[in-house]
């Protein structure tokens, strides 16, 4: 080793000359030494036990932030879900390979509704399916009618219509937790009529053209998903309650009559997407197309979903701008630029993610890179995970690892590179998916194209504050927003 005969000839001379030609030698040595290390990936530790759920809720109020309208969001599988009377109804918590197959049908028709826009005025057919709800989702209870009556819906970035099983079930409603919403109870129930130009708002929010009620002229929306899970019903407007202050009255919403599929109990779903008729744009003129939300680390504890800037987001906030995707224009987009493994930026073509594109989705759980992009990720990771035992893979998970032996895994730390300089470190629950101590994953998956679209998820979105400046054209994130 050159080190220490360098150091000990430095401490020795005293010549003037000899000294500065050590300093050059020693910085040099110094420097090299310096890139050797960060060779080698920087790993962080983290405790097993706090990347697995507990079996009770922990409710937080960190983010509640008073002087927003929030909400709490926990995960719809969970102790911190709400509990219906025993009996009355059952949910069956699916398994994780059940989860990230759903999970797969979701990406699978976001991928294919690429282009729909351009088939569908060419051919005047519309668009078969609009988003799959998934099934790693978050929830939030809002207000609905007046009185209003609580309900529990999936919030979704990726879709736009709001809507929520009704009474009378003309068709069909599946077992949900709360009572299914009654409109002849509330007195700012209204019903569009299909002549109403909000009516044909439908068209682009659903992909489905609106149908018309024969006799009442009422107007009627139809969304289906890509996993066969559907909702039919009247469009209507009613008066939405967020918070104790915060009301919309005439908000634009799907009275379900015939709905079918994996909801999981919950009322229906919070359309959060860029689309006229999103709570987004409903409650623009309140909140200015500003938005939060924190997904909590695990689905014992609780995160939130707040409207409007408040006192602004916090320093910590660092923003990345708004990019518009060809997938339909429920989509916020976001510009990748690359992805550091243990502080090192892994090798992958700029162009790999730029002709991709990237999308930011809070229904799909496990973030897909373009296929060249994920094997580079995943090759160095393994390379810092060497140390572990390999496990079995899980569905789309093809990277895992046998913790059951350790309490701590250091793990190389992984963040993502956005354009307008933004490098975000993903929280440890971001970056493992636990099936088990025995079955830890890589959360992370390949798309089967390279031209697909990536997502990302919301397994890497834990913790981390997200807030959407749509009118400022701009998403931004902060580390540990939420336990
Ligand atoms: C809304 O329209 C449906 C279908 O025409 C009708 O059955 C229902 O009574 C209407 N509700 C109200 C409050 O007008």
């Amino acid at each position: 080793m050159a080190t220490p005969s360098v150091h000990s000839s430095c401490s020795f001379l005293a010549n003037k000359y000899l000294i500065s030609f050590c300093v050059f030698v020693c910085v040099n040595i110094l420097s090299s030494l310096d890139k050797g290390f960060a060779l080698s990936t920087h790993h962080t530790d983290v405790q097993l036990s706090s990347l697995l759920p507990a079996s009770t809720c922990s409710s937080s109020t960190r983010g509640l932030d008073k002087k927003k309208a929030s909400l709490k969001v926990v995960h719809r599988h969970g102790p911190c879900s709400k509990k219906s009377k025993p009996n009355q109804y059952k949910t069956t918590t699916p398994t994780h390979t059940q989860i990230l197959q759903q999970d797969q049908a979701r990406v699978d028709s976001i991928h294919a509704r690429k282009g729909d826009n351009l088939r569908q005025t060419d051919t005047s057919i519309p668009a078969k399916s609009g988003s799959v709800v998934g099934s790693g989702n978050y929830i939030v209870t809002v207000g609905l009618g007046s009185p209003a009556k609580q309900l529990s819906l999936i919030f979704d970035t990726g879709s736009d219509l709001t809507w929520t099983q009704c009474r009378p079930c003309v068709k069909s409603c599946y077992k949900q937790k709360e009572p299914i919403f009654d409109p002849s109870l509330s007195k700012s129930y209204t019903n569009i009529s299909c002549n109403s130009p909000v009516c044909s708002l439908l068209t682009s929010a659903t992909g489905n053209t609106p149908g018309c009620s024969s006799g009442t002229s009422t107007c009627i929306y139809g969304i289906q998903y890509g996993d066969n899970s559907f909702s039919v019903g009247y469009f209507s407007k009613e008066r939405l309650t967020l918070t104790s202050t915060d009301y919309f009255d005439g908000f634009l919403f799907g009275c379900g009559q015939n709905n079918q599929g994996l909801f999981g109990g919950s009322a229906g779903l919070l359309g959060l997407g860029r689309n006229k008729i999103s709570l987004v744009e409903q409650s623009a003129q309140k909140y200015s197309r500003f938005f939060s939300y924190c997904l909590p680390s695990t689905s014992s504890a609780t995160g939130y979903l707040s409207f409007g800037k408040g006192g602004g987001p916090s320093n910590a906030v660092k923003f990345t701008p708004l990019s518009t995707v060809s997938e339909g224009g429920s989509f916020y987009g976001l510009d990748v630029v690359g992805i550091n493994v243990g502080g090192r930026r892994v090798s992958i073509p700029a162009s790999v993610f730029s002709s991709s594109g990237t999308i930011i989705d809070s229904g799909t759980v496990i973030t897909r890179l373009p296929a060249t992009a994920y094997s580079a990720l995943r090759d160095a990771f393994k390379q810092g995970m060497k140390s572990y035992p390999q496990a079995e893979k899980l569905s789309i998970l093809d990277t895992c690892y046998d913790l059951s032996g350790s309490s701590t895994v250091s793990y190389p730390k992984i963040a993502f590179a956005f354009s307008g300089g933004l490098t975000l470190d993903l929280d440890a629950t971001g970056i493992f998916y636990v099936a088990s101590a025995s079955q830890v994953c890589l959360a992370f998956a390949g798309n089967s194209d390279d031209s697909d679209i990536a997502i990302f998820g919301n397994v890497q979105q834990k913790r981390l504050q997200v807030v959407y400046d749509v009118a400022g054209g701009k998403v931004g994130f902060a580390p540990a927003g939420c336990p």
